[in-house]
């Protein structure tokens, strides 16, 4: 597989309300960059409510959806996509399981979170998910592709 294959796979990220204010943007940024992946998108945003109801749109009719969507729209949100080969998956391992009390030691969850509603990161479950989160999340021009020195050494 080539460098051009791996550039193809993006998931987006997003470092939560409660991640933003206890002040652990660069802890989960350094946990994807250190791994290989390549930011190639990234804002720090206020949702509306109505935003995050759309972020959210699969889970409405669960119990927690409201407080879910006033909680995601509380504050700022530092919202990424980030590039690199199994990049979705593998976010998803380096988050951990959804509720903190399941995540394992070693996951971001696991490590930074006690609680299911206050668990700091988001990301894309699977690839088309991903695609339709970048596209409500960054305007096409937002996403940048780009070469780094590193590639080679990351990639057969
Ligand atoms: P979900 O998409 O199931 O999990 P994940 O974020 O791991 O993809 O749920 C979205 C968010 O909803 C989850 O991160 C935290 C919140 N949530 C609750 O507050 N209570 C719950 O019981 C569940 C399942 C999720």
């Amino acid at each position: 597989p080539s460098v051009e294959a791996a550039e193809l796979e993006r998931t987006f990220i997003a470092i939560k309300p409660d991640g933003v204010q206890r002040g652990l943007i660069s802890e989960i940024i350094s946990r994807f960059e250190r791994k290989g992946y390549k930011l190639v998108a990234v804002k720090l945003v206020v949702p509306t409510k109505e935003f995050a109801m759309q972020h959210y749109d699969d889970l409405k009719g669960r119990p927690f959806f409201n407080g879910l969507c006033d909680f995601l729209s509380s504050g700022p949100v530092l919202a990424m996509v980030w590039e690199g080969q199994g990049v979705i998956k593998y976010g998803r391992k380096l988050i951990g399981a959804t509720a903190p009390q399941n995540s394992e030691p070693g996951t971001i969850r696991g490590d930074l979170a006690i609680s299911v509603g206050r668990n700091i990161i988001h990301g894309s479950d699977g690839p088309e998910t991903a695609v339709a989160e970048i596209a409500l999340w960054f305007k096409p021009e937002e996403l940048l592709s780009y070469s780094k020195v590193t590639d080679k050494w990351l990639y057969e």
